[in-house]
C-alpha cells in the first residue's frame, strides 16, 4: 500500500487529493496526511478527504512513514518540501515548474538522486490521449524532420486576476502555461531547447496591480533545428468560450499537424450564457454505482502516474528503469523546461538571442 501526503492544498492541490482518494477505495494507495499554512483550509480539507492535518510539512514528514509527497505550493516554493522530503527517502511528485530557477531544479535533482527517490513533475499534457497518438506519428516519421512550428496558451483574466492574487506577480504567462508547452514540444519532438528570442508585454496587469506579462512571445530553437513560436498570455477577456485557449501545429519535411487541444468538438450555449467550448479529456467528473465522484482524463492520469510508479518501485523496480516510461515527467525534464521559462524572461530583458 503507498502511503502519501499532499503538501499545499488549493486549486490544484484538491485534484491531488481527488486522485489519491479515488486510487484509495480502489485500494491503491492511503492518503495518509494532508499539510497547508492556510489553517482555515487545512482543516476544511482534512475533515473532507479524511486525513491527518500538519499545518508545517517538516513536522508531516517526521512524525508520518510516507512513501510519497504531492506538493502542489505555488511556483516559487516547491524547492524546500521537496528537499526535505527527498532527505528523508520519500518520492516526490511537484505541481510545474519544477522550480522557477536553474539552481532549484538541480538541487532538487541532485538531492533526489543521492536519497534514490523518485522526482516526478507534473507536466500532465502528456497524459492527453489526443497528444499521445500525435507523438506516435511523430515517432513512426509520418511528418519528416520537424522544421517550424507554433503554439499557444492563453487564459481569461480571471485566473491571474482572481484565481491567485496573491502570488500571480510571482509568476507569469511563461512560468504558469508556457512550462506546459515547452515540455510538450521537446517531449513530441524529443529535443531539448537551443536558444530563445522573447518579447513580452507589461500593461493590462499592472494597471490591475499585478506586475507581471500580460503576454509573452517566443521564438525557440530546438538542438535538431526546429523553430517553434509559444504565444503565452493572462489577458484574454471574461466572456471568452472557454476558461484557457490552446494548440499547436508542427510542420516537417514530410507533413503537418495540427492539434486544438482546447476545442475538442463540444460546444454549449445556455440561457445567459455566451457559447462555450471545453476540453472534454482534461478532467471530467462522474459518479460510481456507489454514488462517489469519479474523476478521470489527462489532468488526474498524470497525477495517478506517480502512484503507479511508486508501487512498481516497491516491487522492485529500479527509478532508472521507470524511464523506459513515454509519459513520466522527471526532475530532469522539469529542469530543461526551466531552463527554457529563465531564458524566456532574460531575453525579453536583454532584447537579445538567448543561448540555454
Ligand atoms: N498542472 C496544472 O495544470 C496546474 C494548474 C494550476 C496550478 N498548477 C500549479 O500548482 C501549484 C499550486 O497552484 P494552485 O492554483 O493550487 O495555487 P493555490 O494558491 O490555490 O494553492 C496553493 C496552496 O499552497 C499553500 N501553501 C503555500 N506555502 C505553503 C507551505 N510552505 N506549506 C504548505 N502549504 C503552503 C497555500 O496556502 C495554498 O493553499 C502551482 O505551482 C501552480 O503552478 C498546476
Amino acid at each position: 500500500m503507498v502511503k502519501l501526503g499532499v503538501i499545499g492544498l488549493g486549486k490544484f492541490g484538491t485534484n491531488i487529493l481527488n486522485t489519491y482518494k479515488q486510487l484509495e477505495r480502489k485500494g491503491l494507495c492511503k492518503l495518509v496526511s494532508v499539510c497547508d499554512i492556510n489553517e482555515k483550509l487545512l482543516q476544511e480539507q482534512a475533515k473532507k478527504y479524511n486525513a491527518k492535518p500538519y499545518i508545517d510539512f517538516k513536522e508531516m514528514v517526521e512524525k508520518e512513514e510516507l512513501d510519497g509527497i504531492a506538493v502542489a505550493t505555488p511556483d516559487p516554493f516547491h524547492k524546500e518540501p521537496v528537499i526535505y522530503s527527498a532527505n528523508k527517502k520519500i518520492h516526490v511528485f511537484v505541481e510545474k515548474p519544477l522550480d522557477i530557477t536553474i539552481e532549484g531544479c538541480v538541487e532538487m535533482i541532485e538531492i533526489c538522486k543521492k536519497n534514490n527517490v523518485l522526482l516526478q513533475v507534473d507536466f500532465h499534457k502528456r497524459f492527453d490521449p489526443f497528444h499521445i497518438a500525435i507523438k506516435k506519428d511523430i515517432k513512426e516519421g509520418k511528418i519528416g524532420n520537424v522544421e517550424y512550428g507554433s503554439c499557444y496558451m492563453e487564459d481569461k483574466i480571471v485566473v491571474p486576476r482572481d484565481w491567485f492574487p496573491n502570488w500571480a506577480s510571482k509568476s507569469s504567462p511563461v512560468w504558469f502555461l508556457g512550462v506546459h508547452f515547452f515540455d510538450l514540444i521537446r517531449w513530441l519532438i524529443e529535443n531539448d531547447a537551443k536558444s530563445v528570442f522573447s518579447k513580452g508585454i507589461k500593461n493590462k496587469l499592472k494597471k490591475l496591480g499585478i506586475d507581471t506579462y500580460d503576454s509573452v512571445v517566443s521564438t525557440v530553437e530546438f538542438k535538431n533545428g526546429a523553430v517553434i513560436t509559444f504565444e503565452l498570455s493572462w489577458i484574454l477577456p471574461e466572456s471568452f468560450e472557454s476558461i484557457v485557449n490552446q494548440g499547436f501545429k508542427l510542420v516537417g519535411d514530410k507533413g503537418i499537424i495540427e492539434c486544438d487541444s482546447q476545442y475538442r468538438g463540444t460546444r454549449l450555449c445556455y440561457e445567459n450564457s455566451g457559447v462555450m467550448t471545453y476540453n472534454s479529456v482534461f478532467i471530467n467528473e462522474n459518479k460510481d454505482i456507489m454514488g462517489e465522484t469519479v474523476y478521470s482524463g489527462y489532468g488526474i492520469e498524470s497525477i495517478a502516474d506517480f502512484v503507479y510508479n511508486i508501487t512498481y518501485i516497491k516491487q522492485g523496480c529500479k527509478i532508472e528503469d521507470l524511464r523506459k516510461s513515454e509519459l513520466t515527467a522527471f526532475g530532469e525534464d522539469g529542469l530543461e523546461v526551466t531552463k527554457i521559462a529563465v531564458a524566456v524572461h532574460k531575453s525579453i530583458e536583454t532584447g537579445k538571442e538567448e543561448i540555454i
